[in-house]
C-alpha cells in the first residue's frame, strides 16, 4: 500500500534514503577504500575496455548521462550515451572491447532490449543495470548489477533514478581503481559522499513544506525551464521530464550555456527558470546565465548548497553539500517540486495520461 501517503510517487520519494542505503549496502568496505559489485567482470577485461556505450530511455537515459560524466572523468574511459531507440552499433575495433551498459529500471523496455540485442549481435560485451530480478535484460545481458531500489509503482521514476546514479558511482570507483585512474584518496572521497547521500537526501525531504509552498507559488506558470552544467545538466533534463510527465505543464531542461543560443527567446515573466547551481565552478558560470533570464523578468528558483551563490534568486532550495553527488540531492528537491505542482492541479500523479510504467513496444 501507500503507507499513508497520498500517492505512490510521494511514498517512493520518501523511500529514497532507504533505497540508497540498500544500493550501497555491503558493497563498500568499512574504510571506504574499495567496492564489491558482486559481478564477474574480470580485471584484465576492465583494463582492456576502449569504450563504454550506454543505452537507455527516459529517466534511465538521464542516469546514463550522469554516469558518463563520472566514468569519463574518473575512470578515463570514453563513454557515449545513446537513446536506445536511436542506437546502432558502429566502429571497427574489436567489438568485445566495447562494453555496452543497458540501464533500465524495469528490465523490460522494448527499445532498450532491442538496442541490447543489436549490441549482442555485433559482438560487444553487455552489462545490465536494473532494478528487477529475473527481468528480460538480466537473462540477455552478459552480466547484471542490481540497483536494489525496491519496487517502484508510480509511473514517474524517482527512487530508481537516484539508485541508478548511486550504483553507477560504485561502478565508476570500481573501474577507476582497476584501471588505476583514480587515486585511493579520490576513491575514498567518492565512497564517503555515497555514504553521506542518504542523510543528505533526508535533509531535503525534511524541507518539503518550503518546497511545497514554492510549488504553489509557481504552479500556474506558462512553462518551466531547468538549467544546469556538468552533472547538473542531466538533472535539469530529469527534473523537467518529471514535471511534464505528472503536471502536464510544458517543461524543458537545457545546458545552462545553451540558453543564449535560442531558448532565451522563450523566457518571459511567466516562465520560471530553475537553476541547478551545484558544482562550485560550474555554478559561477550558470549564475551569469541566471542573470540573463532575470533581466527578462523571469523568476529564478536556485538549488544550491552554498547560499552565497544564490543570494539574488527569487526562491532558493538550500541543499546539503554532497560532493560529486550533490546534483542527485538537487534532483530530490525538484522531484518534490514537480509532485506538489502536479498535486495542486489535481493530476492523477501515479498514472499520468498516455503513459505506462513499462513501455514494451518500440
Ligand atoms: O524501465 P526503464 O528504466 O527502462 O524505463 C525507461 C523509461 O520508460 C522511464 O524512465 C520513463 O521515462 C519514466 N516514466 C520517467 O519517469
Amino acid at each position: 500500500g501507500k503507507s499513508g501517503y497520498e500517492h505512490y510517487m510521494l511514498k517512493e520519494i520518501h523511500e529514497q534514503p532507504r533505497a540508497l542505503r540498500q544500493a550501497i549496502s555491503g558493497r563498500i568496505d568499512d574504510l571506504a577504500t574499495s567496492v564489491d559489485l558482486e559481478v564477474d567482470l574480470p580485471t584484465e577485461y576492465l583494463q582492456s575496455i576502449e569504450e563504454i556505450q550506454i543505452i537507455a530511455c527516459g529517466t534511465s537515459y538521464h542516469a546514463g548521462l550522469y554516469a558518463k560524466e563520472l566514468l569519463e572523468t574518473h575512470a578515463e574511459v570514453p563513454v557515449t550515451v545513446h537513446i536506445a531507440s536511436e542506437y546502432e552499433f558502429r566502429g571497427d575495433r574489436d567489438p568485445w572491447r566495447t562494453l555496452v551498459l543497458a540501464i533500465t529500471q524495469s528490465g523490460e523496455t522494448a527499445d532498450t532490449l532491442s538496442a541490447l540485442r543489436e549490441a549482442i549481435r555485433a559482438g560487444a560485451r553487455t552489462l545490465a543495470l536494473t532494478n528487477t530480478l529475473g527481468s528480460t535484460v538480466t537473462r540477455e545481458a552478459d552480466d547484471t548489477i542490481f540497483i536494489r531500489a525496491g519496487p517502484e509503482i508510480g509511473v514517474a521514476a524517482t527512487k530508481t533514478f537516484v539508485s541508478q546514479v548511486a550504483t553507477a558511482t560504485l561502478l565508476t570507483v570500481y573501474l577507476g581503481q582497476v584501471r588505476e585512474t583514480l587515486t585511493s584518496q579520490a576513491a575514498t572521497e567518492f565512497l564517503e559522499s555515497l555514504r553521506d547521500l542518504p542523510g543528505a537526501v533526508q535533509q531535503v525531504l525534511d524541507q518539503e513544506p518550503t518546497i511545497k509552498r514554492a510549488a504553489k507559488t509557481y504552479a500556474d506558470s506558462k512553462a518551466f525551464f531547468y538549467v544546469g552544467r556538468k552533472t547538473g545538466y542531466p538533472v535539469a533534463l530529469e527534473s523537467a521530464l518529471k514535471l511534464k510527465e505528472i503536471s502536464y505543464d510544458h517543461a524543458e531542461g537545457f545546458a545552462a550555456g545553451e540558453l543564449k543560443h535560442g531558448p532565451l527567446a522563450l523566457v518571459t515573466p511567466d516562465t520560471p527558470v530553475i537553476a541547478i547551481l551545484t558544482d562550485q565552478a560550474a555554478a559561477e558560470k550558470t549564475v551569469n546565465n541566471v542573470k540573463e533570464v532575470e533581466s527578462r523578468g523571469a523568476a529564478v528558483i536556485g538549488v544550491a548548497s552554498d547560499p552565497a551563490i544564490t543570494t539574488n534568486v527569487d526562491t532558493m532550495f538550500e541543499i546539503p553539500a554532497c560532493g560529486p553527488l550533490e546534483p542527485v540531492v538537487a534532483n530530490v528537491a525538484l522531484q518534490l517540486f514537480a509532485y506538489h505542482v502536479a498535486n495542486k492541479k489535481g493530476r492523477p500523479i501515479d498514472k499520468p495520461r498516455n503513459l505506462a510504467k513499462s513501455v514494451t513496444v518500440e
